[in-house]
């Protein structure tokens, strides 16, 4: 019979573009690590997307991607985005990868943890005491909404401007099922949810408000449930972060909140994301595992990028699809043990902590499970 050790865990690597290579390459130590010292055993396939598909294929993302995607255990996504394609026509920009993954895969559950590390209480921008001890999950809609509603386009009017249209639109299945997410991580965390919209003014969000009220009543009253207007929770956010505990949002309020919930943690490099989909007869579900952060071609290439939100990736991908909580609390444990010692790279470096780069940091990391190991 075959046990769970000795079958081999099926990867899909997508390191894209910019910093992803390099990044992707610190995770690949961690994976031969875990081979090595944990005795797991992985079958990794790795492709290209974004600028880095369309440079060698004309397209974003190609359809044997998509497959392989749906054939892999789950999928370790880069980053995707590069100036050089700006001028391409919508269709055709890097981007398109990672939208066309989530809707392909059916990936309508984001989940964006926002985290702060006691040693890096004082790389945020917000003083030490407001965010010390923040712990913040943001559950964003990625399927729907704003972003893949019709109609939508740029249409020339008789008197020659033009008009640009994109809709928000959703049912109530696709709210049903990401408030169930969101609900469900509330009671292994601190048991209360946020849900956000905008219901005083768009009709999607009063809708939005009303279903997740009825999920909440018919199948989690136990969970603390409370709504607030998604410009009050931008502002809430700063004021008060540590009063929220998971957020549930659509696709675009998620898009904005979890960029600023990424910078109260002092810095977009260190964020992870999953996103999941459907669970599917044989108890499997896709998901896809990414950092929040983008390409930064500004600094591609040059070894200084931090890989840690790479890694911690890497780690919740371990965690939700894999099932492998020891492990996925290893890495974590690591990279915690790790900015302690004072290793930072540039995007948290503070006075009298040691800057290094990408494959250093790295290195200290897959150093320090070796510790944890013994
Ligand atoms: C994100 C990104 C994407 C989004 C872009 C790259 C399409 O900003 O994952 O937050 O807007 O969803
Ligand atoms: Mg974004």
């Amino acid at each position: 019979m075959m046990t769970e050790q000795n079958t081999a865990i099926k990867l899909l690597v997508l390191p894209g573009d910019g910093i992803g290579p390099e990044i992707m390459r610190e995770v690949r130590h961690v994976i031969s690590w875990l081979e090595s010292r944990r005795g797991l055993s992985f079958d990794i396939t790795e492709d290209v997307v974004g600028g880095a598909s369309l440079a060698e294929y004309g397209e974003p993302i190609r359809d044997e991607v998509i497959e392989k995607a749906w054939a892999a255990d789950a999928v370790l996504f880069g980053s995707v985005g590069d100036p050089k394609w700006a001028h391409v026509g919508f269709e055709k920009r890097p981007e398109v990868a990672i939208l066309k993954l989530r809707q392909e895969l059916g990936l309508f559950a984001n989940l964006r943890p926002a985290k702060v590390f006691d040693a890096l209480v004082d790389a945020s921008t917000l003083k030490p005491d407001v965010v010390r001890g923040l712990d913040i999950m943001i559950v964003r809609e990625t399927v729907g909404g704003i972003y893949f509603g019709n109609p939508r386009g740029i249409e020339t009017l008789p008197d020659g401007s033009k008009r640009g249209v994109n809709t928000e639109v959703y049912t109530t299945s696709e709210i049903e099922r990401v408030a169930r997410v969101a609900f469900d991580l509330a009671r292994k965390r601190s048991n209360r949810v946020c849900s956000v919209e905008k219901c005083n003014v768009m009709e999607s969000g009063l809708l939005w408000k009303e279903v997740v009220t009825d999920v909440h009543a018919k199948e989690f009253p136990d969970v603390e449930l409370s709504h607030m207007l998604a410009d009050n929770c931008a502002m809430q956010m700063v004021r008060n972060p540590r009063q929220f505990d998971v957020i549930v949002t659509g696709n675009l309020f998620g898009d904005l909140l979890s960029d600023l919930a990424s910078m109260l943690t002092g810095s977009l490099g260190m964020l992870p994301s999953a996103t999941l989909g459907a669970v599917r007869e044989n108890g499997k579900f896709p998901a896809l595992y990414e950092p929040i952060h983008g390409s930064a071609p500004d600094i591609a290439g040059q070894g200084i990028a931090n890989p840690i939100a790479q890694i911690l990736s890497f780690a919740m991908l371990l965690r939700y699809s894999l099932n492998k909580q020891e492990e996925a609390n290893m890495i974590e444990q690591a990279v915690s043990n790790v900015l302690e010692s004072g290793l930072r790279t540039a995007d948290i470096m503070s006075e009298g902590m040691a800057r290094v780069g990408t494959s250093v940091m790295g290195e200290a990391i897959v150093r320090e499970l070796d510790k944890l190991q013994k």
